[in-house]
């Protein structure tokens, strides 16, 4: 990878939501799939990766559980920290970023997305050295429709330009440190923000290349999820 061997690359793994459209008991995070917590599937994909350092964000009074019950039994070396995040996802966001200063370049990953791949860690990585912010997505391939307040198609904006976004969300991070600094100025700031791109978008100048990634990469949101990722791991297992 040549000039990012010299670089420190974190990882900031977000495990501090509250998976409430999982219905389940336990929180989505720490449920079992493919024989392990499913947070500890990007975990392990990190950890065999060029990523120097992983900051886990955990949900505040969770810290001791996540260290003790999900962490340390499986030995992650790279786990330098853990943390607990906060109301939306880009509280969580910005407490992980403070607990990983001093790092070069920093990829931001839903802990609920288990089925990260080598070539996706690295794709983030290298988009993020070359253009200093960057996201992985996949083209939609399904047709959008915008929805008037009736529940009428409204518009239907042209497919090929359209792109699902995903995890990582890979960045330099001075560059995205001082946008999230910027995004707590002002409570007007804070409105609608469901992504990490989209606050550099909005409080830097600087551009967000989308970079493809894989379809696997599924968000695990609701039940119907949990098969379809226990699916892709097990394929990727058979295939070694
Ligand atoms: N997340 C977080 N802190 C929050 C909210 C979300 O760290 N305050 C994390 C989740 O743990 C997850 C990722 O952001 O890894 C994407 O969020 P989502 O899929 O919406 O998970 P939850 O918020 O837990 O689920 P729900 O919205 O159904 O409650
Ligand atoms: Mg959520």
């Amino acid at each position: 990878m040549g000039e990012t061997d010299k670089r420190k690359i974190a990882a900031v793994v977000l495990a501090a939501g509250k998976g409430t459209r999982m219905k389940s008991s336990i929180q989505k995070q720490y449920m079992e799939l493919a024989g392990k917590p499913l947070l500890c599937h990007s975990l392990d994909a990190f950890e065999r990766s060029p990523v120097d350092e992983v900051i886990v964000v955990t949900g505040i009074g969770e810290e001791k559980f996540c260290r003790e019950t999900i962490i340390n039994p499986r030995g992650f070396s790279k786990v330098t920290k853990i943390v607990p995040g906060g109301k939306e996802r880009y509280h969580s966001v910005y407490e992980g970023l403070r607990a990983a200063a001093g790092c070069d370049y920093v990829l931001i990953h839903d802990g609920a997305r288990p089925c990260l791949s080598q070539a996706v860690i690295l794709a983030a990585i290298e988009g993020a050295v070359q253009y200093s912010a960057c996201v992985i997505g996949v083209p939609v391939k399904d047709t959008i429709k915008v929805a008037d307040d009736h529940g009428f198609a409204e518009t239907t904006p042209d497919r090929s330009r359209l792109w699902q976004i995903q995890t990582p969300q890979a960045f330099s991070y001075e560059l995205v440190f001082q946008a999230y600094e910027k995004l707590f100025q002002s409570l007007e700031n804070q409105k609608g923000i469901t992504d990490d791109a989209m606050v550099v978008e909005q409080m830097t100048s600087c551009k967000v290349k989308l970079i493809q990634g894989e379809y696997s990469n599924i968000k695990v949101t609701t039940p119907e999820d949990i098969a379809v990722a226990e699916a892709f791991l097990n394929l990727r297992k058979s295939k070694g």
